[in-house]
């Protein structure tokens, strides 16, 4: 079947009826292994992709990862940031994202035009971007980080250095309260995802389980941060429920990376509290969830839709991710 590229583009996917027994597991293995390509997956990702992907990580581990990896083609099971970044650290190779479709609300929180304005105030402040960026963003940054070395990369800056801090304003709050940077600016973005914990529907939970732990994402709003009992990036959050000697936790973070608390810790109690906004019983990112094994076949076997960005914006985006891949060793 012929595939027009335009019309990918157009939709974000490949929008077509695919035989419906065939085995996709085996269909995504056999690509793989043809078209030498590899699977990156966020913590985010649904479970099946999740147990399908070559490797899976939070932010960090994926963005060190890519430089290690030697395959053609690599299929981002993530959000656009992420395959965008994957683009920039290996712009030789091919980058395809199944679904562009799949973006993230707080980079959507911090726009282009904005930010140059914001950073007009701010004329010899260190910038600090959080991956969650466009690449547009990461070119006006000196330095980007994610949660797991947010407070290594502050930490990195001279303390007679002002921050701007973009563009998640609950993981700024908490970076600065912990590293006591006074000086530090923050962008009034956030994630949908981690702002919509209830706080009711928590104690609530606490109250049926006083046995439970929180454990919070730093994206999470400050009166949740303030009752937790273990703050950390997803793989922090990971490691924690691993090493700690609790059986039950309330895990206040996107309910993807409970498959690999289970997986880790099949005996052990992990509960996802409700958003505000729905009461589905758990917390999922929409954009994460846009990705699926079907839309993975399709990119792998027409090679589409491919990451494509240009080449002067790739360089300046760059560096700031370089500079914190460096300090993160
Ligand atoms: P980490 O992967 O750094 O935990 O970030 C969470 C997130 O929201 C990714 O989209
Ligand atoms: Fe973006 Fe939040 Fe979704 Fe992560 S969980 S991709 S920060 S919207």
């Amino acid at each position: 079947m012929i595939i027009n590229v335009n019309s990918v583009n157009k939709v974000g996917f490949i929008d077509i009826e695919i035989d419906p027994k065939l085995d996709l597991i085996e269909e995504i293995q056999k690509l793989k292994h043809e078209k030498n390509a590899i699977i990156l997956a966020h913590y985010y990702q649904t479970p099946d992709i999740q147990d399908i992907a070559d490797f899976v990580g939070d932010s960090l581990a994926l963005s060190q990862k890519i430089v290690d990896i030697e395959s053609d083609i690599i299929v981002f099971a993530g959000v656009r940031f992420m395959a965008e970044t994957a683009k920039i650290l290996s712009p030789e190779k091919k980058v395809l994202l199944p679904d562009t479709n799949a973006g993230c609300s707080l980079a959507d929180s911090c726009k282009y035009e904005d930010f140059i304005k914001f950073l007009k105030n701010y004329p010899n402040y260190t910038v600090v971007t959080y991956v969650n960026t466009t690449a547009e963003i990461k070119s006006l940054s000196d330095i980007c980080c994610t949660s797991s070395n947010a407070i290594k990369i502050v930490n990195s800056i001279s303390k007679d250095k002002g921050i701007v801090f973009a563009p998640d304003k609950n993981l700024g709050s908490y970076i600065k309260s912990v590293t006591g940077r006074e000086n530090m600016v923050i962008w009034d973005g956030a994630c949908h995802v981690h702002e919509e914990f209830s706080l009711e529907a928590i104690l609530e939970i606490k109250k049926i389980n006083p046995d439970a732990k929180l454990i919070a994402h730093p994206e999470c709003k400050k009166p949740i941060l303030l009752i937790a009992d273990f703050i950390g990036s997803t793989a922090e959050l990971l490691r924690f429920s691993t090493n700690d000697n609790s059986n039950k936790y309330i895990v206040a973070t996107e309910s993807g990376i409970i498959h690999q608390m289970k997986k880790e810790n099949p005996d052990k109690i992990f509960i996802s509290p409700p958003p505000k906004a729905t009461n589905c019983g758990c917390s999922e990112c929409f954009f994460m969830k846009m990705i699926t094994l079907k839309k993975i076949y399709l990119t792998l076997k027409y090679e589409l839709p491919e990451i494509l960005l240009d080449s002067d914006l790739m360089s300046r985006a760059r560096k700031p991710i370089q500079r914190m891949i460096e300090i993160s060793k």
